[in-house]
């Protein structure tokens, strides 16, 4: 396949957010205050960046997009970028409250299982679709505590293909939502020089954008900017929704002074390839027409129009034929004929009277035209110096004659011997696609996909236009012998106007002086040979000072074309070859960290390289074979960040999370300094968590009121026969007998036995006990001598069912319903009804903080208050959980 003639240069992006349904918080209702602008339920997204730059036509792309959950309670945030097919994604990272989860490349297998333990967990899995024809839609989800923020940052590269004489950027966008800062920014750098530069939008005219959309080009930079105020968004002045939605297309050409030009850096070379003003190559072209039954209606009337456009721009030195099969095979001529007026009348009537009939035998249809072309050529019935071309429309599999795809394909590729390209256009959805991509690439052609859509007379059309004009057949791309290695493909069969052929490899010598590059082809008049002589140093010197470019664009542009034809040979290649082919290409993306068909892209949590929480992976070919819109392209599971938890911090505060109901429930227990209270005690596991009450030693002389807060932990694990004390000062940990003493101000881990023990230098300390069990101790620098401590339970799910405690009896699942929600003493405090473990309680709306993340400030929790130290919602009295000792 000519990669010059891809015709998909769409480099398209849309980015969106959007916040999911979660019910409704009873907050809402009293409508706390009015909401800002720029606030779709509770979330605002602040900031919407996407950052391109282009160097010779390798693009790289970040969207960048941050967002508040500014509601009473955690929303899941929803995350869509829109990107072209033929781009790899190369990182995606989540930054949740400055915690940031960075993207790694995985081989598919490896992240598969992690991707396969993390969904039957019920972790919230996120996709990347095919959307549209030319698009995949990348999505991942995240739930996001109330107050917090989040930043997406997805990046992926891609190479710009010349078609039709120009690169073209799609950057689909549609917010939702008006974004206080909404910026596209394109840095266009091009050693050729820019000639043309143009921007546009699909939801607006340009002199409505007006200050918003700048545009320039001098020499080799250009730069694209679209930064639209928050009322250049609005759909209408006194709107608050966002006019933002369409297509933002960028379209360029460079300077085409001289056929080539070749770039190296850093012993890697490209060499971009495209004559200009040379003549059209005549072509003998066979139109293979499926005219089965299942083509009956729109899509043989729109196959009718589309060869009626065809033939007005046939030229009159082309030779044609038609060949129209379905379980028969008839042909218009015998022979090709030259497009003469009369001729093409002729054809303009015989098209118009195709109908739809019977069953579907490609084999004979393709046989038959190959034999057409290789006796015209033989017999001289068409000129010397031009070429032939098949093009093949069927919608559906062969099931009749030969329908054995393997041998169909065997016979074909027996029949043309590599001397001319096969083209292959799939019509609709309901056919063997990869049959019909893997005929045409081992003919030197491609296959293409017409959708079933009312534009589909267009699509075929403008299919057409793209190899109506060859101006070299049968090109070579040479360099010296010995100074070239690890080259991607050099000989194409076609170069077509308005395309480019790209070729890269790299420089077996780095300190080689001088780059020669040698072309060939059989231009429609003679033989052409084109010659580029380069001085590597004073290339190389003239990219690097392009200080904004990155270093290694070139050695990433190889890797991404030569993973691109690797992909493609593995499409035809079996046993040992496929092998070979499939574990050269997934190097290259492990090593370029690409998300391929080959590779997966996982999001960890800091620190935790065991912990995946999210996955990015492109299919395999065979989630497309059968499907107009290929499947699946990227899966992603997300673990949320937010799973049940339970905790004591403050005052001391409860917080019983229940994550059925999105809402938590909150008490105190009002105790005296030196009590020590049951929070965890577990009969089974054997594990228990006591806390010891001090009292707030400040100076409160205007209050009589004292504080309480826990100033000592005792863990235990009577399994392990394992202790630890947790003091405001000091960490003590018993092994039998045997202390060990850490101080708060150590960063430290300690692991045996499936225990571990984390401290982070004065901040909080984190318990496993294996898998399952996790408990967060946090340190509050709050006074200058006596700080307290705060203890969360983050995993409790491999503890019994017979805990209990203060903190442990709710680690089973429970119930309550909330009603009558009504003004209380305190006008902002609303009060309810709650009904919960078969009592009745009147509850106040308040709020505590989570200091796991951040131990200064906190993310504030709303909660329902349970009034007099949790009387009807714990079990007992509170005086039934004082325990006599820590241990
Ligand atoms: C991925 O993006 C993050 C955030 O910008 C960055 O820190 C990291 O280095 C990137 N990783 C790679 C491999 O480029
Ligand atoms: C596999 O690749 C190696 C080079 O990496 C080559 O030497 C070998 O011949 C290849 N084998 C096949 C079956 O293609
Ligand atoms: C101190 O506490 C007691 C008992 O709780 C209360 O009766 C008294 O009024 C309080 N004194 C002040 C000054 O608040």
């Amino acid at each position: 396949m000519a990669s010059a003639w891809w015709p998909c240069l769409a480099l398209a992006l849309f980015s969106s957010l959007a916040a999911s349904g979660f019910p409704r918080s009873p907050l809402r209702l009293l409508g706390k205050r009015s909401l800002p602008e720029g606030l779709v339920d509770g979330i605002e997204i602040y900031s919407t960046k996407i950052n391109c730059k282009v160097t010779s036509r390798f693009a790289h792309n970040v969207i960048t997009t941050r967002a508040v959950n500014r509601a009473d309670k955690a929303k899941e945030i929803f995350f869509e970028a829109e990107l072209p097919k033929t781009g790899f994604i190369t990182n995606f990272t989540l930054t949740i409250d400055g915690v940031t989860y960075p993207g790694n490349i995985k081989e598919k297998e490896v992240a598969k299982k992690q991707y396969e333990k993390a969904v039957s967990q019920g972790k919230t899995a996120g996709l990347v679709k095919a959307s549209g024809r030319k698009l995949e839609k990348f999505t991942v989800s995240v739930n996001v505590a109330a107050g917090s923020k989040v930043t997406f940052e997805l990046t992926y590269e891609e190479l710009l293909k010349r078609h039709k004489g120009k690169y073209e950027m799609y950057l689909k966008i549609h917010p939702k939502q008006l974004v206080k800062h909404f910026e596209i920014d394109v840095h266009i750098f091009e050693p050729q020089g820019i000639s043309t530069l143009d921007a546009e939008a699909s939801f607006i005219t340009n002199d409505l954008l007006g200050s918003a959309l700048t545009k320039s080009f001098s020499g080799q930079k250009g730069h694209v900017s679209f930064k639209p105020s928050l009322d250049q968004q609005r759909s209408c002045p006194t709107c608050t929704d966002s006019l933002l939605n369409g297509d933002f297309t960028i379209t360029y050409d460079v300077n085409r002074e001289s056929p080539g030009d070749v770039q190296i850096v850093n012993g890697y070379f490209v060499h971009f390839f495209a004559p200009q003003g040379l003549p059209v190559v005549p072509k003998n072209v066979v139109f293979v027409i499926d005219v089965s039954g299942s083509m009956s209606g729109r899509k043989i009337q729109q196959t009718r129009d589309a060869l009626l456009k065809i033939l007005e721009d046939v030229k009159k030195d082309d030779y044609l034929n038609f060949i129209l099969f379905s379980g028969d095979v008839t042909t218009w001529k015998d022979q090709l004929v030259q497009a003469t007026p009369e001729n093409l009348q002729e054809a303009r009537t015989f098209v118009k009277n195709i109908r739809d009939q019977g069953a579907t035998n490609i084999n004979d249809a393709l046989l038959r035209a190959i034999h057409m072309l290789n006796k015209a050529q033989e017999e001289h019935v068409v000129p010397e110096r031009s070429t032939s071309i098949i093009i093949m429309l069927t919608d559906g599999d062969a099931n009749t004659g030969e329908s054995r795809p393997e041998k169909i394909q065997e016979n074909v590729r027996n029949a043309i011997e590599g001397k001319f390209p096969l083209y292959n256009l799939g019509f609709g959805r309901n056919m063997d696609y990869s049959f019909l991509e893997r005929m045409a690439l081992e003919n030197h052609g491609l296959a293409r996909r017409i959708y079933e859509d009312s534009d589909a007379d267009l699509q075929l059309q403008g299919f057409y236009e793209e190899v109506a004009n060859p101006l070299l057949t049968s090109v070579q791309v040479e360099y010296p012998d010995n100074a070239i290695q690890d080259l991607t493909q050099n000989n194409y069969q076609h170069f077509y106007d308005g395309s480019e052929i790209v070729v890269a490899g790299r420089l077996v010598d780095e300190d080689m002086n001088n780059f020669k590059a040698d072309v060939k082809g059989h231009g429609a008049l003679s033989d052409l040979l084109y010659t580029k002589e380069v001085d590597v140093k004073e290339t190389e010197k003239a990219l690097k000072e392009q200080d904004y470019i990155f270093g290694n664009f070139i050695e990433r542009l190889w890797a991404y074309l030569t993973i691109e034809q690797l992909l493609e040979k593995r499409k035809n290649a079996q046993g040992e070859e496929k092998e070979n082919l499939t574990a050269q290409a997934l190097d290259l993306s492990l090593k370029y960290h690409f998300v391929t068909p080959l590779t997966s892209m996982v999001v960890t949590k800091p620190e935790d390289n065991e912990d995946q929480t999210a996955i990015a992976d492109k299919p395999g070919e065979d989630a497309e074979a059968r499907s107009a819109i290929p499947s699946t392209a990227y899966q992603v599971s997300y673990q949320p960040p937010q799973n049940p938890y339970y905790y004591v911090d403050g005052d001391p505060h409860f917080i019983i999370q229940v994550p059925e109901k999105d809402d938590a429930i909150c008490f105190n227990i009002d105790e005296d300094p030196g009590m020590v209270l049951s929070l965890i005690q577990d009969p089974v596991t054997g594990l228990s968590v006591n806390g010891q009450i001090i009292g707030d030693t400040r100076d409160s002389s205007d209050s009589n009121t004292t504080k309480t807060y826990f100033g000592k932990l005792g863990i235990t694990n009577a399994q392990m026969d394992f202790r630890i004390e947790v003091t405001t000062e000091k960490i003590t940990l018993w092994n039998g007998a045997v202390p060990t003493t850490l101080s708060w101000l150590d960063t430290v881990m300690v692991t045996q036995d499936g225990l571990s023990v984390t401290i982070n230098r004065k901040k909080n300390m984190v318990i496993s006990f294996g898998q399952g069990v996790t408990f967060v101790v946090v340190l509050h620098p709050v006074w200058k001598k006596a700080d307290f401590l705060g203890f969360y339970v983050v995993d409790s799910h491999r503890m019994s069912a017979q805990t209990h405690g203060l903190l442990g009896q709710f680690f089973h699942p429970f119930d309550f319903e909330v009603s009558d929600i009504h003004p209380g003493s305190d006008p902002t405090k609303p009060d309810a009804i709650m009904v919960v473990k078969n009592h009745q309680l009147t509850v106040t709306r308040g709020s505590q903080k989570d200091y796991r993340k951040d131990t200064s400030m906190g993310v504030k929790v709303n909660c329902w208050f349970v009034h007099n130290n949790g009387e009807g919602l714990i079990d007992g009295v509170h005086t039934d959980y004082i325990v006599s000792s820590l241990f």
